[in-house]
């Protein structure tokens, strides 16, 4: 069948759309067609060149997706070699001033001569690329290799969205462009994440992970892998009329369509070279990509020809390191931290390494799942990162270093044993609970771990607790770090003289506060069971608790399926409580409160209403005259129950201003609605 004008010209109608489309989603960052639409152009192309084979051009973006698995990679010798660059390793300013004195004395500048002016760039921690256009066509990519010869991995990097298989606007005959092929650290989050759940290996890091991929040789492995780009040089160039500085070449590529780092610009003299340097490192934890330091090149391509190469390495440009923010180094020992929730959190103890600027001795392994994903034992060497202020992480360990002992059969087996997570807390050795489903692991401790204790002193005290006014976080870091306060039975033996010694703390506010203690005395039992800070017990099943039991001892004599006959109380609320009351350490500070005339007083019975006892309540919006609080505590005053979601059970629907989706499904289901006034109405005794 010979292929129609028609169908020629359509075909590449829908090429050029759809690279419009991919210059705009990933170099622009600004989408210009839903993604259904654009999945329409490129289902329309596909099929048009499966119909007529002889359509399909090199440039076509369907060609993307990764071809036929590869031998190995043919040579490609580069017309113009690709050189590496000198590297500063001096971080600091000196660094800067040591690149400007050789530029200056290498072109004879006399002292008072103009400042020299550079283009300033990033350095990217990737893969360098050479992307060879003919007459806006990519038809080669190939690595640097050694310098004089790379690797052929057009096939590989057509699979890069970032990478144009065609330029824009008139393009030379032929045009080498230059640059690093890198993956972003949300793409390699995202990839190892997608890894993870597969059960299949993960990356050490997006270097590799950008390396890895290029070298694939089954393209569609390396389509996989989300890679990008930046361009920051070209090497052969034929009909073009070179511009005069680097700055614009830049300007110009980024004119082709290629995507050029928006961070850049340019520097006259040492002292701007420092403020770059200076102003990325500060941008460097913000940075969606890993970068490890800064480049300055001479702008003017006239004076970048004058200063020529040393050893293979030009003259006119310089890479300005940052402190890397990974490192190697040996783990010492295991050991588990205690959050201020309870939270278990595995730690590896390192031998010191100075990495991301300060010296690391310590790094998370986040949680149990990760330490055995990762097999991080004693003894060996791991990478350990630390970018800006985030914790230090133990990223991975390298096997091939781990100390094994040797059988006499040749087999070997590692020196030390898996991790093992302890089964009762190193800070108050009340148990460890970890629900199957939860990564968290937690102490049971609750109350009475020192690890826990500002925290459950802070849950206590709170307004919808126990309600002492004046006892913050500020007040609560002093009585415990001072030792005045152990556990929440503690803070009734508080006398004046102690408390007005303390910081900030005139007599005045150390009687108010004395006075907001005693007042706390009797809560309600509701309010009581609340404040003790049972995981997955909030206010609601408090209250469901101490109306179902009536008083504290027969909730903490309740087993699981006793439990459960409260209402909304299932098998993992059940289990928490369950735990809470089985830890003795728990149970001695109840028993301290009761001794200091602490306890709950089972609420008063409630004034049953029939129009509300039972009713469940849903709010939304925004009330004229109350907040959303005020009437939750009304309704539940009545024994009404307020829920957070709309459903079937769902008995009326109070809707204020600006009420949404919950007023929709209320209307959907033919629930109840109420306004304000006819709640008010309702509740009337
Ligand atoms: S220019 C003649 N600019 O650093 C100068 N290189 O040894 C050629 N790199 O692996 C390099 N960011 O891929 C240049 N903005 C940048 C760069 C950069 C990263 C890499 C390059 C190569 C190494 C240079």
């Amino acid at each position: 069948m010979t292929v129609s004008g028609e169908a020629r010209q359509r075909a590449e109608y829908l090429r050029g759309e759809i690279e419009r489309h991919n210059h705009a989603y990933y170099v622009l960052d600004a989408p210009t067609l839903p993604d259904a639409e654009y999945d329409a152009l490129f289902r329309a192309l596909q099929s048009l060149e499966s119909e007529f084979p002889e359509l399909l051009t090199a440039d076509s973006p369907t060609q993307r997706v990764g071809g036929r698995p590869l031998e190995g990679f043919a040579p490609v010798r580069h017309a113009v070699p690709m050189l590496s660059i000198h590297t500063e390793t001096d971080t600091g300013p000196g660094g800067a001033w040591a690149f400007d004195a050789r530029v200056r004395k290498a072109l004879a500048l006399p002292e008072q001569a103009p400042p020299i002016e550079y283009a300033v760039e990033l350095k990217f921690d990737g893969l360098a690329i050479a992307l060879r256009y003919e007459h806006g066509v990519l038809v080669r990519a190939a690595t640097r290799g050694d310098g004089e010869t790379g690797e052929d991995v057009t096939q590989n990097i057509r699979t890069v969205r970032r990478i144009p298989l065609r330029l824009i606007n008139a393009a030379p005959a032929v045009l080498e462009v230059r640059g690093e092929v890198f993956m972003s650290r949300p793409d390699f989050e995202r990839y190892n994440e997608q890894q993870r759940r597969a059960g299949k290996p993960a990356l050490v890091n997006p270097r590799n992970g950008a390396a890895g991929s290029i070298r694939q040789l089954d393209p569609r492995m390396a389509a996989e892998r989300p890679l990008s780009f930046f361009a920051y040089g070209i090497g052969e160039a034929q009909g073009w009329r070179l511009p005069a500085t680097h700055g614009d070449v830049l300007a110009a590529l980024a004119g082709f369509g290629l995507p050029v780092c928006e961070h850049r610009g340019l520097a006259r003299g040492a002292g701007e070279l420092v403020e770059f340097h200076d102003r990325i490192l500060a941008l460097r934890d913000a940075l969606p990509f890993d970068i490890d330091g800064v480049v300055y090149k001479v702008n003017a391509l006239a004076l970048q020809q004058e200063l020529g190469f040393v050893s293979r390495e030009p003259r006119w440009a310089v890479a300005h390191k940052y402190p890397p923010q990974e490192a190697l180094t040996t783990v010492e020992a295991i050991d588990v931290q205690v959050g201020r929730t309870g939270a278990i959190t595995p730690v590896a103890r390192l031998a010191p390494v100075f990495v991301g600027g300060a010296t690391v001795t310590n790094a998370t392994l986040h949680n149990e799942d990760e330490v055995r994903r990762k097999d991080v034992r004693i003894g060996d060497t791991v990478i350990v990162r630390r970018a800006g202020d985030v914790i230090p992480e133990v990223v991975g360990v390298l096997p091939e270093r781990r100390p094994m002992r040797h059988q006499p059969d040749g087999a070997s087996t590692p020196v030390a044993p898996a991790f093992v997570m302890p089964r009762t807390c190193p800070v108050c050795g009340s148990a460890i609970e970890k629900p199957e489903d939860e990564a968290i692991a937690r102490c049971t401790g609750g109350l009475y771990c020192p690890a826990q204790r500002k925290q459950a002193l802070l849950h206590f005290a709170s307004r919808r607790a126990m309600d002492i006014e004046g006892l913050g976080e500020k007040l609560v870091d002093q009585l415990v770090d001072g030792g005045l306060v152990k556990t929440p039975a503690d803070l009734y033996g508080l006398d004046l003289a102690r408390l007005a010694g303390l910081e900030r703390m005139g007599e005045k506010s150390a009687r108010n506060l004395l006075a907001a203690i005693a007042d706390s005395k009797t809560p309600t039992l509701a309010r009581f069971i609340f404040a003790l800070g049972i995981r997955n017990v909030g206010e609601s099943t408090a209250r469901d608790l101490a109306r179902h039991f009536g008083n504290l001892d027969a909730v903490m004599a309740a087993d699981a399926a006793r439990l459960q006959q409260v209402p909304d109380v299932g098998p993992v609320v059940a289990a928490s409580i369950v735990h809470f009351f089985a830890e003795a350490h728990n149970r001695q500070v109840i028993e301290a409160l009761a001794e200091v005339g602490v306890r709950g007083t089972p609420s008063e019975p409630v004034a049953i209403d029939s129009a509300i006892a039972g009713k469940t309540f849903v709010l939304t919006g925004t009330l004229p005259s109350m907040t959303r609080d005020e009437a939750k505590a009304l309704i539940e005053a009545r024994g009404g129950k307020v829920a957070a979601s709309v459903s079937k059970k769902t008995d009326f629907v109070v809707a204020g201003a600006e009420a949404g989706s919950k007023l929709d499904k209320a209307r959907a289901l033919g629930v109840a609605i109420l306004d304000q006034a006819q709640l008010m109405e309702l509740l009337e005794p």
